[in-house]
């Protein structure tokens, strides 16, 4: 039986090494380390000057306080479909590339005005606790982040055009945790980590159930302007923040801070970036669910238990 396993886990992963196709912009110098390569050094390239002089930029903490409540705000569309694409370790973070063909995953209403579709799912997490997500609330961090983004289709023709231009990308960030149980969708993944254990080796995943890897509810968010967290840093992105976390297992978060060929000391994230003046919107009611005639307005975003489980 074992000897089976590992005949048929060496096929797989000479097909699977057959099919990774090149990389685009993921090579090059670029990094997370605190030296000649990291964030504070993407802006030295002349491509991506917008790193070190934009006043959009991503990741940001998210301050309770600050956060404006906008009555108009509709519950996000997610049509959670499942996919299919190429999990890919590409040394700076795991990424997910959802097949072009097929049925594509379409996201509207909430802040866009336009219909987007999912084009990658992307991993952020570290090897600390609590210092693998790139946005931070009330300057805490999660173990992990999941960016689902997503094109604008009514405008552009692919993503590498939407990148670039106005109202391109739409990213929806749902923070990682840990919980008593494993993730069951996230299983999958993990049950790959041992194929894409090279640099840039990537492996299929057919019929992957979407809507696993996402809270119950995407109801309710915090959205803003800002950026591709990394290079070249284009303004082109329109934040959507859920305001639940999703849970994996411990046993889990260890199998993926032990993947190998992870060219990042601590953590795949970028630093937080100052706000410069953008309102950070909410469709969550504080008042609503607080109790009424409390004066505690201090006490805002803890009304999100979820997040604040830890
Ligand atoms: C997503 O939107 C496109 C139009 O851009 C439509 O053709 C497609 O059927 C939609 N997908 C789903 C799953 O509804
Ligand atoms: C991280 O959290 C887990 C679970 O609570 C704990 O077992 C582990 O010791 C923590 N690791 C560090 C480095 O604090
Ligand atoms: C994306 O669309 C643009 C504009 O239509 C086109 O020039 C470019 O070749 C497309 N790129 C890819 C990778 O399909």
């Amino acid at each position: 039986m074992q000897m089976l396993f590992a005949f048929v886990e060496g096929l797989l992963f000479q097909t699977v090494l057959a099919m990774c196709p090149e990389s685009d912009h993921w090579g090059g110098w670029w990094g997370y380390d605190g030296y000649s390569s990291g964030p504070p050094r993407w802006g030295d390239n002349e491509d991506w000057t917008i790193c070190k002089t934009g006043k959009h930029q991503s990741p940001i903490n998210i301050e309770p306080q600050t956060l404006l409540y906008d009555p108009n705000l509709q519950p996000l569309k997610l049509e959670a479909a499942a996919i299919s694409g190429l999990f890919r370790n590409n040394k700076k973070d795991l990424t997910f590339l959802v097949n072009r063909h097929g049925f594509g995953v379409n996201i509207s209403s909430g802040p866009l005005s336009y219909r987007y579709r999912l084009y990658q799912i992307k991993l952020h997490f570290g090897r600390q606790n609590q210092t693998g997500s790139e946005h931070t609330v009330d300057g805490r961090g999660f173990d992990g982040e999941l960016h689902f983004m997503a094109y604008n289709t009514e405008l552009y023709a692919n993503y590498t055009e939407a990148q670039v231009s106005p109202r391109g990308i739409a990213i929806l960030a749902v923070f990682l945790t840990t919980g008593e149980h494993d993730n069951a969708a996230f299983k999958t993944l993990q049950e790959r980590f041992f194929i894409i254990d090279k640099p840039d080796s990537c492996t299929d995943i057919e019929n992957f159930p979407l809507a696993d890897l996402l809270p119950e509810s995407t109801d309710h968010f915090i959205t803003y302007s800002g950026s591709l967290t990394q290079p070249g840093c284009r303004e082109t992105v329109q934040w959507v923040i859920i305001n639940k976390p999703i849970y994996i297992s411990q046993q889990q978060l260890n199998d993926l801070r032990n993947i190998p060929y992870q060219e990042w000391m601590d953590s795949n994230t970028r630093p937080v970036m100052p706000l410069n003046n953008r309102n950070v919107r909410t469709n969550i009611n504080f008042r609503k669910r607080s109790r009424l005639c409390s004066m505690d307005v201090s006490k805002k975003y803890q009304v999100n238990a979820e997040l604040w489980r830890r």
